[in-house]
């Protein structure tokens, strides 16, 4: 399909840099629409793992550009070091990474503001990745942002600096916040930074029509997951921007007409970080096997996945919002040698079975989540390259997400690296 959206159809982490790397090979450009620096896309490339945080995984494909689209909130140090390590292992990327010059900028007190704000809320912290994503939203809808152009231009980045810097001052103050601050410092810095990102700066939005109007074909990879989007996710448990597929037009600036296909990324059972309900979240012994077998730590942060079953009612919602026919099954493999498998059809709340998912907070922390047990698969699959050879059991599993979700599994995922894929039809 020429024009793809791939979204993440739990609550992040689903292994979506790895479809994106993989779907790469066939398209022209890859563009990111939301999030920023709080993600962490991991790929296998040249058998070493590399984790990308803003520049979309099809980097790793010789001829395809790659686009950072202007929902994209830039951190420009990060930004700049992903571009000259991926100089360091031989990347080319020249005249293939364009970054929107409407994309907000992320500032040292944005960061600053993150740990700060999640002190405040104590016990009810949301557990954020502490990358300052949340305040620099804050500052684009508030319309004081600083903006990628911005850096370019020395008149209008002081300016901005100047009265940002006047009210956050007010704020941080209270809570010893504001001794990290130095004016000239962060004016040099960031100018700085503009002078080094100049050359990728671009109007994407001419850029983008003009690929669609050649009719290139273009991937547009969200990040983060549909349960973390900031209006439709379990709120306030989110991140700040729109991480479902609906996002993309916004985030890019290209109208929905022009949209093909859109792909969910599921695990084959579920993941979240941070604090917020989860209904199937396992057993601490069986979180403890998950996350160790699964590798379930985050890819920016480091911190312990918590882990449950794959959860139907979640999946259904996802499939709602974002409108997708087509899924993607990752971490396959992870659930061999368990000897059932559970998957989570309904909650019980009060005396209610609830099909599909709430919006109420009180309601999702203690509702009881109804199973189908199926029969688990002992084999190590990690190696097979065919569906036809994957365990009966494992296929059974496949086919009745299929059928309960009434969509269409295009990959399944058994393993990090590259190869490990395998096509269903
Ligand atoms: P923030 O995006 O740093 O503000 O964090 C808000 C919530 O989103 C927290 O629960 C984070 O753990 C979660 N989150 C943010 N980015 C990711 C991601 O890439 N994967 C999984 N969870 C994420």
């Amino acid at each position: 399909m020429a024009i793809t959206i791939i979204i993440g159809a739990q609550w992040g982490d689903e292994g979506k840099g790895k479809i994106v790397d993989y779907l790469s090979k066939d398209v022209d450009i890859v563009a990111r629409f939301q999030g920023g620096n709080n993600a962490g896309h991991t790929v296998v490339y040249e058998d070493k793992e590399l984790v990308l945080h803003l520049i979309p995984c099809g980097i790793l494909h010789k001829d395809i550009a790659c686009v950072i689209g202007s929902g994209v909130v830039i951190n420009p140090k990060v930004l700049i070091e992903e571009i000259e390590n991926l100089q360091a292992l031989g990347v080319n990327i020249e005249n293939r990474v364009f970054v929107s010059e409407i994309a907000n900028i992320i500032m040292p007190y944005h960061t600053c503001l993150d740990r700060i704000n999640e002190q405040i809320r104590g016990k009810g912290k949301i557990g954020t990745t502490g990358k300052g994503i949340g305040p620099a939203y804050m500052d684009m809808v508030a319309r004081v942002g600083i903006r990628a152009i911005d850096l370019l231009e020395e008149e209008i980045f002081v300016k901005k600096l100047k009265k940002n810097l006047e009210e956050k001052k007010f704020f941080l103050k209270q809570y010893n916040g504001w001794g990290e601050f130095d004016f000239s410092k962060i004016k040099e810095g960031y100018l700085e930074y503009g002078q080094k990102l100049r050359k990728y700066l671009l109007n994407t939005v001419v850029y983008l029509d003009e690929a669609i109007r050649k009719q290139k074909k273009i991937l547009f990879e969200g990040a983060q997951g549909t349960l973390l989007d900031v209006c439709y996710g379990t709120f306030p448990y989110v991140t700040s921007s729109n991480t479902i597929a609906g996002g993309a037009c916004t985030g890019i600036g290209i109208g929905p007409t022009v949209i093909n296909k859109v792909v969910g990324i599921t695990k084959a059972y579920t993941t979240r970080v941070g604090g917020g309900p989860f209904p199937t979240e396992f057993s601490e012994e069986m979180n403890s096997n998950i996350r160790t077998k699964g590798k379930e730590f985050g890819a920016t942060t480091g911190r312990p996945r918590r882990c449950g079953w794959l959860d139907m009612v979640a999946l259904k919602y996802a499939k709602q919002v974002n409108g997708f026919r087509n899924i993607v099954v990752t971490k396959l493999d992870i659930l061999s040698g368990l000897k059932d498998i559970k998957i989570c059809i309904g909650y019980k709340y009060e005396q209610e079975v609830l099909k599909n998912f709430p919006h109420s907070l009180k309601v999702l922390r203690e509702c009881e989540p109804i199973y189908e047990t199926f029969p688990g698969w002992q084999e190590d699959i990690s190696g097979i390259s065919d569906y036809k050879d994957l365990p009966f059991n494992a296929k059974k599993y496949l086919l009745w997400i299929e059928k309960m979700l009434e969509v269409k599994v295009d990959l399944i995922s058994i393993g990090p690296k590259r190869n490990q894929i395998v096509r269903k039809d």
